[in-house]
């Protein structure tokens, strides 16, 4: 055997082997659409037949794009590899997976709109769904990652991606790059934290080469939360962050609150009422060249505590409290940012929280 050959016999054990893997933890099958059609399967940019694109399903208009490639005078950009799908009009890509039955699960999608319409993207796995909005572009690039969570009804789902949209220009729709998927595992609240997943260490699955995080929506969206423990109750998404590509306070993950008082997180906590409490948390800046004073305000029920923090956008942090007497056997803990904050390049940012603790306290 040649040298080449066993090169090429590595790659499609490996290509075998994530494959495999990807029904528990990471990239779908061709879940970035590195394998397309064949030519024959294609007119110009636009896919042919519903069974082109391996290991998907298509039906409508869904052109298979190669990063660099022009429309109009926009270069379109593919973020991770160099290929990537366009949904056009009521157009829809979908994919079965083998899941265990009743365990909660989380996709990642990373997608751009392409045109000035209001391009949304709805992902379900029956009955669950979830329209999200892609209006607004949080990153410098357009790419966002977005994450949407379901139960698996059966040990079989299958997960479709349909752009819901009906825009004069059927060319115009979002292109989506990675679709992921990972198991959400539930945590229990100790006497040692009361909150759970309270370092934000159980979430979605962030792709390892972009660096904008993952895009959590609100409940609105979603019905499973894809942050275990946590909802998203506000307007705006939040941002999950990485400490490959940000700066975190501790451990690998975080949460960046990006849209001021219109990016909230919530947590019911079980309290007994007459005993006192103390919440503690941790307050910094994703090292993301969002610069300013920021300050993030925490609540327990009623009582509240405002933190200020003074971001260079380098990275840093400080620990806060709040003390408060439990009055109900549940409570409800709150953290959002008081103000919006900008990048030089217009996107929205935010302080980040991480370490969340609540103990009882005597
Ligand atoms: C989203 O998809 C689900 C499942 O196909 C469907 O029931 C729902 O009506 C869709 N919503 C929108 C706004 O397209």
């Amino acid at each position: 055997m040649a040298m080449s050959d066993v090169k090429i016999l590595a790659l499609l054990l490996c290509a075998t082997c994530t494959i495999a893997l990807a029904f528990t933890d990471g990239l779908l099958p061709n879940g970035n659409f590195e394998y397309g059609p064949k030519a024959s399967q294609m007119k110009g940019k636009m896919v042919i037949g519903h069974d082109a694109i391996p290991e998907w399903k298509t039906s409508g208009f869904v052109e298979y794009i190669k990063s660099g490639q022009k429309q109009d005078d926009m270069v379109l950009v593919v973020p991770e590899g160099d290929f990537a799908v366009r949904l056009g009009n009521e157009a829809s890509i979908r994919q079965k997976v083998k899941v265990t039955k009743g365990m909660r699960y989380s996709i990642t999608l990373s997608t751009v709109r392409t045109c000035a319409q209001e391009e949304r993207v709805n992902i379900s796995v029956a009955p669950d769904f979830g329209v999200i909005p892609i209006q607004t572009v949080y990153s410098s690039n357009g790419w966002d990652s977005h994450a949407w969570a379901f139960r698996a009804r059966f040990s079989e789902v299958e997960i479709l991606i349909h752009n819901p949209g009906v825009q004069e220009d059927a060319a115009c729709g979002p292109l989506i790059d990675s679709v992921a998927m990972r198991p959400l595992f539930s945590l229990k609240a100790t006497n040692k934290n009361l909150m759970k997943n309270g370092d934000f260490e159980e979430g979605p699955y962030i792709f390892p080469k972009t660096s904008y995080g993952v895009l959590i929506p609100p409940f609105i969206e979603d019905d499973h939360t894809p942050l275990p423990g946590w909802k998203v109750e506000s307007l705006k998404a939040v941002r999950y962050i990485d400490s490959r590509h940000f700066a975190v306070p501790r451990g690998k993950r975080g949460i960046e609150l990006l849209a001021g008082r219109e990016s909230a997180i919530t947590q019911i906590v079980r309290t007994i009422p007459g005993k006192m409490y103390v919440l503690s948390f941790t307050v910094g800046d994703a090292r993301n060249a969002c610069e300013g004073s920021m300050v993030v305000e925490a609540f327990a029920d009623d009582d509240s505590v405002k933190v200020e923090y003074e971001s260079k956008g380098k990275g840093g942090f400080k620990r806060a409290h709040l003390r408060f007497d439990g009055v109900a056997t549940r409570t409800r803990i709150m953290f959002y940012s008081s103000f919006y904050t900008m990048r030089s390049d217009a996107t929205l940012c935010g302080p980040v929280i991480d370490d969340v603790k609540l103990i009882s306290i005597r």
